[in-house]
């Protein structure tokens, strides 16, 4: 191994005082290959450096320490200048951040002329990998009655999940029309997605089942680390992850 490849990637982690921005701090801990340099949320922070990250309120962000990637799991009005910063310094940015308009959406596409972006709306590894799989089922199986069945907690309020139209529109691009969608909110269930196919006499189903949130900021740690070596451009995360899927 050469001594690049030990050199943590350096993260700066947006939205840092948030439940994924925690959870993200505390897995990235975890890890040898990344780094969090800078943590910034939109307040104040009380502390100038917690767990050895230095913490910076969002109205900082243009005098940001260097970094290799910044992490963005924030909200939409902070999601501009985050990605203006890793334009104007040249560095890959990995967003969850939902809820982005459509301008926001083309400013993603314009940056990634010149800067390697992911953004997604679910980073669960194994959704990205049963993403795919809807995709090729559904280009396989056209005449099949297709419905994408979701369950998540009582305090969920959208429905459909964004996740279960994420997958929905992979069955539209591999068959050509959407999905039926049906939604179940019961207790604490954390997220599940099934996608099933169905003609006279059989089934198909296609399920994923996620039992604790930590998936998304591991599934953002991984893209992080993959996504610094990437030459620009936009980035689905199963194009990052797996790409010879
Ligand atoms: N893609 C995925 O897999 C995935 C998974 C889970 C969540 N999400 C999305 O990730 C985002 C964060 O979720 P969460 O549950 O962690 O939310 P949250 O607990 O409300 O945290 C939001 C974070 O963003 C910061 N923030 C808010 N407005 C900001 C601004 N204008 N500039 C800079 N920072 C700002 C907040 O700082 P203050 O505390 O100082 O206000 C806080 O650190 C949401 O969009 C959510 O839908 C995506």
């Amino acid at each position: 191994m050469n001594d690049t490849a030990k050199t943590p990637i350096r993260l700066l982690v947006h939205g840092a005082s948030g439940r994924m921005g925690q959870a993200l701090l505390r897995l990235a801990r975890e890890r040898d290959d990344v780094r969090v340099v800078a943590a910034y949320s939109r307040s104040q922070p009380a502390q100038r450096v917690k767990d050895e990250v230095p913490q910076f309120a969002a109205a900082e962000l243009g005098g940001a320490p260097d970094f290799d990637v910044a992490v963005d799991f924030s909200l939409p009005d902070g999601f501009d200048p985050v990605l203006a910063l890793c334009a104007a310094r040249g560095k890959a940015l990995v967003s969850g951040t939902t809820g982005l308009s459509s301008a926001q959406n083309a400013a993603i596409n314009d940056a990634a002329a010149g800067i390697a972006v992911v953004w997604a709306a679910n980073y669960s590894l194994g959704v990205a990998v049963l993403t795919e799989l809807v995709r090729r089922a559904a280009a396989a199986l056209p005449g099949w009655d297709c419905d994408v069945v979701e369950a998540h907690h009582t305090r969920k309020l959208d429905a459909p999940s964004g996740t279960a139209l994420h997958l929905g529109a992979a069955v539209a691009i591999g068959r050509g029309s959407e999905p039926h969608y049906a939604s179940l909110r019961a207790g604490d269930i954390v997220g599940e997605h099934t996608v099933q196919f169905a003609a006279p006499g059989e089934r198909l189903e296609l399920i994923h089942r996620a039992s604790n949130r930590d998936i998304f900021a591991r599934g953002a740690l991984e893209a992080a680390a993959r996504v610094a070596q990437q030459a620009p451009g936009r980035y689905g995360l199963a194009e990052l992850m797996f790409p010879n899927l």
